[in-house]
């Protein structure tokens, strides 16, 4: 067989097993139609209460011209959509200052630019992937009992970074990766811990990485009145805390837009070294031109805009809390207070079988109550997928 490089052999070496049952599972979707004896797939962060309503949308105002069959404006997306995510991050992220088109990039999905990163630096699954692309390794940090929003869980990322440091000396930490909001968690850092982050990265010598593709998913239900709402960093004045070429924001179309499968993620980066990097090997992550239009449409049409945000924010109440009464009534934990993303995180720990060995359940009790789950017909996300801290919490 002829012989492929080391560094292509290392991914086949370490293929992701986790990605390869998904797409396996994505293939077997329920359809009462089609597939009645599929999985239902609630591993997936795909936001369907609204997928209809985007696809009609579309298909009525949706007319491709043949520049969207041309190369376009080039490898960052068309001009026209740069300036219209300039104007809407402008109206709804509030940004301490102006976001110009010339700081944001387009790809053809967040992934492109980062691995999820949760309540850790990164996750270990993402972290596989992030390697196999860019060689560059994500380090998990354990908070314990610390609340991951809080100040304090600052002093975790500290630890981490002072025994890296030590163990590793010739590698360097660049980046911190956070979810804002948080998936899992479902909830927004307060401002004061975003400013700690930021001192931190300042402090360091490290980029600060805001994935904020959750934004808008945001929703108020009779349990969450005292939640924190979301601030992203670019509303944050960071003058005299940070260097603002150090935080860069993504953001995408896959969530608070339902269109995971037009795969449109963007960059928001004031580091115009950065921006220019970036730009250098986007030809690989090319947008799509009719998808770059179809963002463009849903930008531009303000009123379509106003009444898909807050309807899209009343169902995702509606939905939560249709799934809160239904574990509160069976007695299943869940992670309270959250007002972001389209999940629960809970505590199906009660499920877990017990070691025989008389040990504690856990990442072989969590992986084998995964695989009940979806021999039982449905797909939930394991919290192994997220180095969740405690066996048997799923998404
Ligand atoms: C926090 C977070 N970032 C990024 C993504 C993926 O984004 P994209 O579809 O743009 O690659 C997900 C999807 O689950 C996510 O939860």
């Amino acid at each position: 067989m002829p012989m492929l490089s080391g560094r292509a052999l290392h991914n086949v070496t370490n293929r992701n097993e986790y990605f390869e049952s998904l797409i396996e599972l994505m293939g077997n979707t329920y359809n009462e139609e089609t597939n009645p004896d599929g999985i239902i797939n609630l591993a997936i962060a795909e936001n369907s209460l609204m997928q209809r309503t985007v696809a009609d949308y579309l298909n009525e105002n949706l007319r491709l011209h043949t520049k969207q069959l041309t190369y376009g404006d080039g490898t960052t997306g068309s001009y026209r959509l740069k300036a219209n995510l300039a104007n809407f991050l402008n109206n709804y992220f509030h940004p301490v200052q102006d976001v110009k088109s010339t700081e944001i990039i387009v790809s053809s999905g967040i992934l492109e630019h980062n691995p999820k990163s949760r309540e850790r630096w990164t996750k270990k699954r993402m972290g596989e992937d992030f390697y196999a692309r860019s060689r560059a390794n994500a380090i998990p940090v354990s908070f314990g009992d610390i609340d991951p929003f809080s100040i304090e869980a600052l002093q975790c990322y500290e630890d981490e970074l002072v025994k890296f440091n030590k163990e590793k000396p010739g590698a360097q930490i660049r980046a911190i990766l956070l979810a804002n909001p948080h998936n899992p968690l479902g909830k927004c850092y307060p401002r004061e811990t975003l400013l700690e982050y930021m001192k931190f990265c300042e402090k360091h010598d490290i980029h600060l990485i805001a994935d904020e593709i959750y934004a808008l998913s945001i929703f108020k239900t009779s349990s969450n009145q005292d939640a924190v709402g979301f601030h992203s960093v670019l509303s944050i004045d960071m003058e005299d805390v940070v260097d603002p070429r150090r935080v860069h924001v993504l953001y995408g179309m896959s969530k608070d837009f339902s269109s995971n499968g037009l795969r449109l993620g963007i960059v928001v980066s004031r580091n115009s070294q950065l921006v220019e990097a970036m730009s250098s090997i986007t030809i690989f992550s090319w947008p799509s031109a009719p998808a770059d239009l179809a963002w463009c449409l849903m930008l531009e049409d303000s009123a379509f805009l106003e009444y898909y945000i807050s309807e899209h924010q009343r169902r995702l109440a509606e939905g939560y809390e249709f799934l809160a009464g239904i574990l509160d009534n069976l007695g299943i934990d869940y992670t309270r207070g959250s007002n972001a993303g389209f999940f629960v995180w809970a505590d199906l720990s009660f499920a877990l079988e017990r070691p025989a060995d008389g040990s504690e359940p856990g990442l072989a009790e969590d992986m084998k109550l995964d695989q009940k789950l979806i021999q039982g017909g449905v797909h939930l996300a394991a919290g192994l997928g997220y180095q969740a801290e405690k066996p048997g919490w799923f998404r």
